[in-house]
């Protein structure tokens, strides 16, 4: 794992973009794996500016979200596919074609997410997976217990996650109990992995990732055995992490060339 740690929330998140950014650059065709979440808001906001500033383009991009909340049709304003085209999708003008997320409205759930994992494959697999971390060590909506090789399925929610997202919804609706998500297995398989991580209250799952056993208690952790995992931090998310140190010398600033 690369463990890059900036200053502060807003470099982390320009990081991040930045390496969206140069995946796209390199590869424009790319297939990219997308998160939703308080913390990828201002990521898309970065690179709907790159794009507007002709710095980079999402047109040749194929992208596939990791999860959608079962029972939310697309234009429930609470679904991810509404988070997806009022942030990024709907300001840079993309092919709904190549943009895509689970159905959350699907008759049989269990099939949707069969299909959707297909066609993660049928697309080629993922070049870049960009992920958050739930302050419970979740990474899409596997939630604790999930089974580190899990294919894309329909994951019960805990109450610690439904409780976390309740401020997304207004204050007389009930966040969804069940979601479609990838699983770990479909995550593993994604070329590069990024995560971005930013605050305290992310402390000690990104401790547990990073520095903790390989256990289901931690979805997250599963990235140890990824081949090509960054996880972009800023200082107060990499609080708790034992060597700290190690990792700034390794990759002062947050930049990823080992220095000398
Ligand atoms: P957040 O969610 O960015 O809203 O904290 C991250 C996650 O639950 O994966």
């Amino acid at each position: 794992m690369k463990i890059l740690i900036l200053p502060d929330p807003a470099a982390a998140v320009a990081r991040c973009a930045q390496i969206i950014a140069q995946t796209l650059t390199e590869t424009p065709q790319a297939v990219l794996g997308l998160a939703t979440g308080g913390t990828m808001e201002p990521v898309y906001a970065d690179l709907v500016r790159r794009a507007e500033a002709g710095e980079v383009s999402l047109e040749r991009m194929t992208s596939f979200n990791l999860d959608e909340y079962v029972g939310l049709p697309p234009e429930h304003p609470q679904s991810y596919h509404t988070y997806m085209a009022e942030r990024l999708f709907g300001p840079l003008g993309l092919d709904p074609a190549r943009t895509h997320l689970p159905r959350g409205d699907a008759e049989d759930p269990a099939t949707e997410a069969a299909r959707y994992d297909a066609a993660i494959g049928q697309a080629g697999g993922i070049d870049l997976q960009l992920l958050g971390i739930g302050g419970n060590g979740h990474i899409g909506f596997n939630e604790p217990s999930s089974s580190l090789a899990s294919p894309t399925r329909v994951k019960t929610l805990t109450s610690a996650t439904r409780e976390a997202n309740a401020r997304f919804f207004g204050p007389d609706e009930t966040v969804p109990r069940f979601a479609i998500t990838m699983g770990i297995a479909t995550i593993l398989r994604s070329r590069r992995a990024v995560l971005l991580a930013t605050g305290a209250s992310k402390a000690s799952a990104v401790a547990a990732m990073v520095e903790g056993p390989l256990s289901a208690r931690c979805p997250a952790s599963a990235l140890q055995l990824h081949p090509s995992a960054t996880v972009v931090l800023d200082t107060e998310a990499a609080a708790e992490l034992e060597l700290r140190q190690y990792y700034e010398t390794v990759h002062p600033k947050g930049q990823e060339v080992m220095l000398g």
